[in-house]
């Protein structure tokens, strides 16, 4: 499943870009080599990139231009990458975020023993 505008009358025909593959948990996509991250992910019908710490919830685009880091995800194995600022390219591993514990959370945690 791709949701794509294939031929957009400013930016052009998407066919003139270069294919790439990457995978989101192991999985394998295709996406367009330069394109941000979330713009793939979102293409594949992706939404949730992560989980809220704390609350478990899910997490995903939010702003789209680096602001609110709701769109953190491993990217080649460093933590805290932003989707939305994160250009596409060959090869790239990405993992969703998952819940981390937070200091204060631990500090409850022990204080509650
Ligand atoms: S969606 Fe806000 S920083 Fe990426």
């Amino acid at each position: 499943m791709t949701e794509r505008i294939i031929n957009h009358p400013v930016l052009g025909a998407l066919t003139q870009k270069e294919k790439v593959t990457f995978t989101y948990d192991d999985h394998l996509f295709e996406g367009y080599k330069g394109e941000s991250l979330a713009a793939a992910l979102l293409a594949q019908g992706i939404r949730t990139l992560r989980l809220h710490e704390e609350t478990g919830q899910p997490r995903g685009i939010y702003c789209n231009i680096g602001h609110c880091f709701e769109c953190r995800v491993n990217v080649n194995g460093l933590e805290g990458g932003r989707a939305c600022l994160t250009p596409l390219s060959d090869g790239m591993a990405v993992k969703s975020g998952q819940t981390l514990p937070t200091t204060v959370r631990d500090w409850r945690k022990n204080d509650e023993q």
